[in-house]
């Protein structure tokens, strides 16, 4: 097992138009770029060679990855001009693989913090000799997944991509973003063309009686898609919930990045990231939260589950809960933001503008 593809492209970036103007994966998450624990980890589980599949603002990754070297891989970049969906992303770069045909190869989602056991999923590939192996995972509400029952070996009987009626609810099982393919498999996706992975190859493998395994497990999951997860996601890295060799630094209840000031009087917990060069003031708060390269917190400043972003600045007293601050926005002292609330990116909200409780 050598090589893996990472698809990082689409349009379903619901975190790009606010706070930050690089792609999800580049957005930090305990101070590296997001993708960075994706890398590692794949590195960690033996992967040598990776490709990058993306299709949008591609610039972004490989000035900071460059040939990968600096994480012990070799990485390559394919862009598509136009988004070929999550299944014609991957015949768009099955050209650059070097695996024979027989051979395994990893594929992930690019918005996924997991556990997973690579390994394990690679060693279940191997020994079930799947055509395709899925890294499946339990959530209470799996609609807004692909639903994947299996039998009692753990060959996949179908495959329902977002379900839209209760009777389609037929397991709790969701597919986790992790698959490893027979290489074979990849070549037979048709080229040139958008295809869902998910929607189309998965169901057409189905019906012609292909082995699709999967295997389930209760590894830390977490699907960033939101930037609510995303925040949850940066402070269980910090904690060391989820498991990545690619955290700058000991885990424990906060990660201070060198060159970033904490006053003495600051109080920081719950996996709260603190970036380079940012600044957190005197009888600040900050619980569980990320606060981006160069962006300062006032004094007695209150954030919770929250996403400061790169230079933006939070004022004196403000009271922030599941909130995002844009890259370059001013927060001004004494305001209080909630409940998913997005400041765009340099928006300047004045001081006492905007509160939640009662006035008295
Ligand atoms: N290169 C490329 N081109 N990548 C793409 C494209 C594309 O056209 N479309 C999507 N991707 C990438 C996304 O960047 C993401 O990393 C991954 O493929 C999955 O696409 P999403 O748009 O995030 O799909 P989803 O979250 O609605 O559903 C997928 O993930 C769930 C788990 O989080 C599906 O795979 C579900 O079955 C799964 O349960
Ligand atoms: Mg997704």
């Amino acid at each position: 097992m050598t090589e893996a593809i990472l698809l990082v492209g689409g349009r379903g970036t619901r975190l790009r138009p606010l706070t930050v103007r690089t792609p999800k994966p580049m957005v930090r998450a305990a101070g590296v770029p997001f993708l960075t624990h994706q890398l590692a980890r794949a590195k960690a589980a033996g992967v040598e060679h990776i490709v990058l599949a993306t299709s949008y603002l591609a610039e972004v990754f490989e000035p900071y990855f460059g040939d990968g070297a600096a994480l012990g891989l070799h990485i390559e970049y394919v862009t598509e001009e136009e988004p070929l969906g999550t299944g014609g992303a991957l015949r768009n770069v099955a050209s650059r693989l070097h695996s024979g045909p027989e051979e395994p190869v990893l594929v992930f989602n690019g918005d996924i913090l997991t556990g997973l056991d690579i390994r394990a999923l690679v060693r279940t590939h191997t020994e079930t000799g799947a055509d395709v192996s899925l890294h499946l995972t339990r959530v209470n509400d799996p609609r807004a997944y692909g639903l994947v029952p299996t039998d009692g070996t753990g060959r996949v009987l179908a495959f329902l991509e977002k379900p839209q009626t209760p009777e389609e609810i037929v397991t709790d099982q969701i597919n986790a973003g992790a698959y490893v393919f027979r290489r074979s498999v990849l070549d037979t996706i048709p080229a040139g063309r958008p295809v869902s992975v998910e929607r189309e190859t998965f169901p057409g493998l189905l019906a012609n009686g292909a082995h699709l395994q999967g295997m389930v497990d209760s590894a830390y999951w977490l699907d960033l898609g939101t930037p609510a997860a995303f925040v949850r996601g940066s402070a269980d890295l910090v904690l060391g919930r989820a498991p990545s060799p690619a955290v700058p630094g000991r885990c424990g209840d906060r990660l201070v990045l060198p060159t970033a000031t904490v006053a003495a009087g600051a109080e920081l917990s719950g996996g709260t990231v603190v970036g380079e060069g940012a600044f957190v003031a005197d009888g600040a708060r900050i619980v569980g939260s990320a606060i981006l390269p160069g962006a300062v917190i006032e004094p007695g400043a209150v954030v919770t589950d929250s996403l400061v972003g790169t230079r933006a600045r939070v004022g004196t007293r403000s009271v922030l809960t599941d909130t995002v601050v844009g890259d370059g926005a001013v927060v001004g002292a004494d305001n209080e933001l909630r409940s998913g609330a997005r400041v765009w990116c340099d928006v300047r909200i004045p001081a006492g503008s905007v509160r939640f409780s009662s006035d008295t």
